[in-house]
């Protein structure tokens, strides 16, 4: 596909090296149009060698090709992360005084903008009324995400990261009809515009007293990485987050809710308050199964040397529990983590969780042998069914980004199917 990459002067413009190097990596041919304070950050010469065209500012620069019009005409995607209050004040407008801003008036490509700015420069209701008046001309208009600004700052207003910025705009082409992503990328599929997807991560705590608890070692990176497909793809979202490190969740894209819990009974309650708005729900928190039967108001005091023995209870199956009162075409998604033995192959013990929980999809991990905990890169299967038999994808390796941008990218498939299916 050809794709136009505008990047604005701004400290985030480091980052659109990742996303020249990601979209050639799927294919792209790219044309980066910076503007001249973008040169400020990072050079020409950066933006040639990695997308291996000429780059320009100025509209009197290779005057013979009539560039500020050609390059807008030409494109198939227009892109430009990040997008600065002063651009994007610039496109409102219709200002077109440099090579982006005549591109961007000359297309009639998607456009897609990922703007990044300090948090007061975003809220400012100038840039508010900007953004909305690109968002009713059907530009698109990418989330900043939350956390660390420039300076010792934080809040709205971080450019977010650029598998989530190409993974937005590939939806977003996608959605228009122009895609040509590879098959298998993770990327190819639609846009979630306008759905609600509710996603549990981490692990939950259940309390023996006020300062102990049982728990596991689930941090939530796989949830946070589901999150953020789901938001690049155009839903809406909400993370109910089980114990959650604060830092963690910096890295979600700004409008994604959180609903903090910590036990398996709220994580419970939580997710059944959210069913009754929810197009999916996706369980990939690591639930315990069960809970001291009592919890103690004050600390527990050693009684002897004679050990202690905890009776414990069972907890609610909560997929289960979701799965029976499933609203409409709701799509209903499970996590498994298998490992095989002498009798039974991890993949066998996955299929029959998959029927056993009644979910649509169920994302399963060998983790015989120490396959994937605490490594990066995963690698998964989506069992699902189709026609009443039960169907196992081929296997996907990633990054947590990736695996969840091809469950995320199936989900959305599902959800397409479910709707027209009679
Ligand atoms: N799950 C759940 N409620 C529970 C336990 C698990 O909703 N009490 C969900 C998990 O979030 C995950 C899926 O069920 O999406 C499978 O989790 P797993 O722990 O493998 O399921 P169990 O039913 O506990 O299976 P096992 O008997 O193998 O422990």
């Amino acid at each position: 596909m050809r794709t136009v990459l505008g990047v604005a002067g701004g400290i985030a413009a480091y980052k659109a090296a990742h996303i020249i190097r990601r979209l050639r990596e799927l294919d792209h041919s790219v044309k980066v149009v910076p503007t001249a304070n973008a040169l400020n950050f990072v050079g020409a010469p950066t933006f040639e060698a990695l997308s291996g065209q000429t780059v320009t500012t100025d509209v009197f620069d290779e005057i013979d090709t009539v560039n500020h019009v050609r390059i807008g005409q030409d494109a198939e995607l227009v892109i430009i992360a990040p997008a600065t209050a002063n651009l994007i004040a610039k496109i409102a407008a219709g200002i077109a005084d440099d090579l982006l801003t005549a591109t961007v008036l000359t297309t009639t490509a998607e456009v897609v903008v990922a703007p990044a700015m300090h948090t007061e420069m975003w809220q400012n209701p100038a840039t508010v009324a900007n953004i909305a008046t690109l968002r009713a001309r059907g530009v698109h208009v990418l989330e900043p995400a939350v956390g660390r600004l420039t300076g010792p700052d934080s809040g709205p207003g971080r450019l977010p990261e650029p598998e989530d910025v190409v993974a937005y705009a590939l939806s977003v082409a996608d959605a228009a009809g122009s895609a040509d992503a590879a098959p298998g990328t993770g990327h190819a599929g639609q846009s979630l515009d306008g759905r609600r997807i509710v996603i549990s991560a981490g692990g939950t705590r259940e309390a023996l007293d006020p300062v102990r608890f049982l728990g596991n070692r689930s941090s939530g990176k796989q949830g946070i990485a589901l999150a953020r497909a789901a938001r690049a793809a155009g839903a809406e979202v909400e993370l109910v987050a089980a114990n959650i490190d604060s830092g963690l969740l910096t890295d979600l894209p700004a409008g994604t809710t959180v609903t903090p819990v910590e036990s398996t009974l709220e994580l419970q309650t939580a997710m059944r308050a959210s069913q009754p708005d929810a197009d999916a729900l996706i369980m990939a928190a690591a639930v315990a199964d069960y809970r001291p039967e009592e919890t103690t108001e004050s600390k527990m005091k050693k009684t002897g040397d004679d050990g202690l023995t905890l009776r414990l209870v069972q907890n609610p199956d909560i997929l289960r529990g979701l799965v029976d009162d499933r609203i409409g075409t709701q799509l209903i998604i499970g996590f498994a983590a298998e490992t095989g033995d002498a009798q039974t192959t991890a993949l066998d013990y996955a299929r029959a969780k998959f029927e056993r929980k009644g979910v649509d999809l169920l994302v399963f991990n060998d983790v015989s042998d120490d396959r994937a905990f605490g490594h990066d890169h995963t690698a998964v299967q989506i069992i699902g069914s189709a026609a009443g038999e039960i169907t196992v994808g081929e296997e996907f390796q990633g990054s947590k980004d990736d695996v969840s941008q091809k469950v995320i990218a199936t989900l959305a498939e599902q959800l397409t199917h479910l709707e027209s299916t009679p």
